[in-house]
């Protein structure tokens, strides 16, 4: 029993020769086949043979790892019920895994040494979620009609040096699958891709296979961009596919022209739909944009989460390497960096790019300016936030825009220091940089982005402005009223009214209003504590984000049968010193 499963699981490692020829070179190699089970007669699935080329166990002596779960979402966690099963040249090989609570980390170790290279397989089973299910980080592999869309992150145990240069090979195997399926990945749609990647890009990959899998354009008009999305019976697509695919080839096009001058590499888009939510997430070479019928989005929202998104591909800062820093202070790193500059750039690039209206920019500035000032969650520091970010969303969101503020003043002292002495760098010129280290593999940390910062600035200030950012206390950051002058913005100090749902922002997790706040504008609303949520159409970050906007439920009161609209303004009565682009520029 046991050698047949192994047999079927693995039909692609019989011959593992163009992983060989490379490895033999000195770089270390991986092979992945990704054998989807979508014949229609049982629960979709996903086969995976993954061949290490003798792999060099870490120190502590781990072959392989896999986050348990990342934030509030459960991965695969390849368990006793849903082993991970291996040979090696000597044979079979058995595997233990031990978990590492405070990294969240499960880690696999052979059970005695390893001869040659290691064959692993297993099989990863699409996560069931519904109406219930929080919404988390969008890395779980899902299940769509006969179809299945994941992200690497939740799905592969990688050898822990994912920092390291590999030879890559991911290849698909369709035998078990119905006819016109058709698959992609970040990587591409050939059936075998070779990389010389970073062993993360396979934690960045986010693929989709399945014949209801539709591809917006045809490959013969375009083959290096494309948008990926489910078409099943009874299901509604709320975009005009040709129009969202054009407008983000556009703005890819002219965002990696931007970060990247001189590289072209295909970028796929990945639709799936959600039970209840509206949101995106960033990978190498794609993204994931996730969406509910339901949920009202406007064109401004749409396009610049579309934008976050986008420059997710490029400029990053990793720390999760540096073994001397604790997860959490690793994770909140990486936050502050990776979604500030994100946000940072979705707010000004496509209007310095001249893809932009200046209306849509200025109300794009005042969002992610507001968003921080009136946010509850404003004193936290960024590990008080990193610690909560999964249960608190004020606290998710946070480092997305109190880190544009550092980048909006950081960009001005830059402007002031080339001023001064004539020369200098700019903050593009910074976040290029980093990228650079990045692609060329070295290393491209906190420590390197404050020793670029330090260049320019001093190391005073550098330590100084990250200080102010991440420690949060009473002080608030703010930009510097002439900052934005280089757009022909001026800012100034305002008073807005602080974020308040009015009741746990959990009630959307369990559909119930609870810690319903007397006096607020929801219970001015008619919401009642206890009453249903029948339905969301507005996600609390789009409330956050935008101070304009309303929250706007379909509640049934308890005991009573019908159902009833609300559209209030989730803002508390009392204002706040906020910041925001001034009606008109001072002459
Ligand atoms: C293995 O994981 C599955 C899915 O999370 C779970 O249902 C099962 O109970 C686990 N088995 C063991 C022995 O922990
Ligand atoms: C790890 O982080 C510490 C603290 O920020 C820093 O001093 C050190 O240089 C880093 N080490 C590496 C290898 O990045
Ligand atoms: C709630 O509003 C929607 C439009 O947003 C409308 O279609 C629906 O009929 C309304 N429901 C009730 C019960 O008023
Ligand atoms: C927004 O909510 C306020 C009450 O808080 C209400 O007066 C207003 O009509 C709502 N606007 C829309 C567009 O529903
Ligand atoms: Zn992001």
């Amino acid at each position: 029993m046991v050698v047949f499963f192994f047999l079927l699981l693995f039909p692609a490692l019989l011959s593992p020769g163009q992983v060989l020829q490379t490895a033999l070179m000195g770089t270390p190699a991986i092979s992945i086949t990704f054998t989807p089970v979508l014949d229609g007669t049982q629960t979709p699935r996903l086969n995976v043979a993954l061949l290490l080329h003798t792999p060099v166990t870490s120190p502590n002596n781990f072959l392989i790892e896999l986050p348990i779960a990342i934030g509030n979402v459960p991965t695969q966690a390849y368990n006793t019920t849903n082993p991970i099963l291996a040979e090696d040249d000597l044979g079979n090989l058995e595997l233990m895994f031990k978990d590492d609570p405070e990294r969240q980390l499960r880690r696999w170790h052979a059970t005695r040494p390893i001869t040659g290279n290691v064959r692993l397989a297993f099989v990863a089973i699409p996560r069931v979620v519904d109406n219930d299910t929080p919404i988390g980080p969008r890395l779980d592999l899902r299940a769509f009609g006969n179809g299945l869309l994941g992200a690497g992150l939740s799905v592969l145990p990688l050898p822990p040096d994912v920092d390291s240069t590999y030879r890559i090979g991911l290849c698909w195997d369709l035998s078990h699958t119905a006819r016109k399926t058709i698959f992609a990945s970040s990587f591409g749609e050939n059936d075998c891709e070779e990389l010389n990647d970073k062993l993360q890009a396979l934690q960045m990959l986010v693929f989709a296979v399945g014949n209801s899998l539709q591809r917006h354009p045809a490959k013969s008009t375009s083959p290096d961009f494309a948008l990926f999305y489910f078409r099943q019976s009874g299901h509604i697509v709320p975009f005009d596919v040709p129009t969202l695919s054009h407008y983000i080839r556009s703005l890819h096009t002219h965002f990696s022209a931007f970060f990247t001058p001189s590289i072209r590499e295909p970028y796929h888009v990945f639709l799936r739909p959600s039970p209840r939510a509206f949101g995106g997430a960033g990978f190498k070479r794609g993204f994931m944009l996730e969406y509910h019928e339901k949920v009202d989005v406007t064109t401004l929202e749409l396009q610049d989460l579309l934008a976050h998104e986008i420059v997710h591909n490029w400029p990053i800062m990793d720390f999760s390497q540096n073994e001397s820093l604790s997860a959490i202070d690793a994770k909140a790193e990486n936050t502050w960096f990776n979604e500030g500059i994100a946000t940072y750039y979705a707010t000004f690039l496509p209007f310095r790019l001249g893809l932009e209206s200046r209306e849509d920019f200025v109300a794009k500035v005042n969002r992610a300016l507001q968003a921080y000032y009136t946010s509850p969650a404003r004193h936290l520091s960024n590990v008080e936030a990193a610690k909560v970010m999964w249960a608190n969303a004020d606290a998710q969101r946070l480092p997305y825009f109190r880190s544009t503020v550092y980048f909006i003043r950081l960009a001005y002292l830059l402007h002031e220091e080339r001023a001064v002495s004539g020369r200098g760098a700019t903050l593009d010129g910074l976040v290029r940089k980093l990228l650079d280290r990045r692609r060329h593999g070295l290393q491209h940390d906190l420590t390197i982005w404050q020793s670029l910062v330090s260049h320019e600035l001093g190391a005073g200030i550098a330590q100084q402005e990250y200080a102010a950012m991440t420690s949060g206390g009473p002080d608030m950051l703010v930009p510097q009223a002439r900052s934005l002058e280089y757009v022909d913005l001026q800012l100034g100090a305002k008073q807005q009214e602080e974020l308040q749902l009015g009741f746990a922002t959990s009630s959307f997790n369990s559909h119930i209003i609870t810690d319903l706040l007397p006096d607020s504008r929801a219970q001015e609303a008619r919401i009642r504590e206890g009453d249903q949520i029948v339905e969301a159409k507005t996600m609390y970050w789009q409330v956050a984000d935008d101070l304009g906007r309303n929250m706007t439920l379909l509640l049934r009161h308890t005991g009573h049968a019908d159902v009833f609209n609300i559209s209030y303004w989730p803002r508390a009565k009392q204002k706040l010193q906020s910041w925001q682009v001034l009606d008109r520029k001072p002459t």
